[in-house]
């Protein structure tokens, strides 16, 4: 089954038709800057030229970058504030003028590694982490999602652990590898003071050059891996929750 997946991110908004069975995009991924602010309006005009690029107008899912409940945004820590509490299946179904099924960006780039990735096999638990203009998290207990989780905002000293261990903290600040991989190896340290993991897959933008991070971690328990299919899990998720997959195990 093809299904086409559209992955909402706080900087871009990517999409490619996907083969589910096998995760493999079917045409390159075209991506369009997230506009500013990021409006429903606005970002539901970017969905709808996406799919048009494609000619798509069959099965379709959509990540978010917030808590996500049945199609509704609860949280919007990246994108416009107008977001929460907006029907997103409902504006992106309209403006495509098909069924669109919408998640947590982290939740589908989970569901993606489970399934096709670095997570294959693995009974758990697993984190996967996502470090991009924030930090996403899905967790999963026997291949199973604990849905909108949102350990990229636990407390820091004092500040939101997004703000300083994000991939746009690094940036922002200016940051070497090394202070940033301290910052991360921190953020880490907290999470499996919480959750104990077997593993944690990292992902986002920043998983393509994790050669030069993930190796100066340091003094974790559970295993760290980079995410197989890099950046593009999150329209892989987005187009396999579309399909009616949900969860890493398939029917
Ligand atoms: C949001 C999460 C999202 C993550 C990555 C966070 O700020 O609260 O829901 O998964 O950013 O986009």
């Amino acid at each position: 089954m093809h299904a086409l997946g559209i992955d909402i991110g706080g900087t871009g908004i990517k999409a490619a038709p996907v083969d589910v069975a096998t995760g493999t995009l079917l045409g390159e991924r075209k991506k369009i800057a997230t506009p500013r602010p990021a409006t429903p309006a606005a970002v539901a005009d970017v969905v709808r030229g996406l799919a048009a690029e494609f000619g798509w107008t069959g099965v379709t899912g959509a990540t978010f970058p917030g808590v996500v409940t049945n199609g509704t945004v609860r949280t919007a820590a990246n994108v416009d504030h107008a977001w929460i509490g907006t029907d997103a299946a409902e504006l992106f179904g309209k403006s495509l003028g098909t069924d669109v099924t919408v998640l947590n960006d982290a939740d589908a780039a989970g569901v993606a590694e489970m399934t096709f990735g670095a997570g294959k096999g693995e009974q758990g638990p697993v984190l996967m982490l996502t470090f991009g203009t924030g930090i996403g998290s899905a967790l999963f207990i026997g291949g199973l999602l604990v849905p909108n989780t949102e350990f990229g905002h636990i407390e820091i000293n004092g500040h939101d652990a997004e703000r300083r261990a994000s991939e746009q903290a690094k940036v922002l600040h200016d940051m070497s590898w090394a202070k940033w991989a301290g910052r991360v190896d921190e953020y880490l340290q907290h999470i499996e003071a919480l959750l104990s993991p077997d593993l944690i897959i990292v992902g986002g933008g920043i998983s393509k050059e994790s050669h030069k991070w993930v190796p100066l971690l340091t003094g974790l328990r559970a295993r760290i891996v980079p995410a197989a299919l890099l950046n593009d899990a999150g329209i892989v998720g987005a187009a396999m929750a579309a399909a009616g997959i949900a969860t890493a195990r398939q029917p």
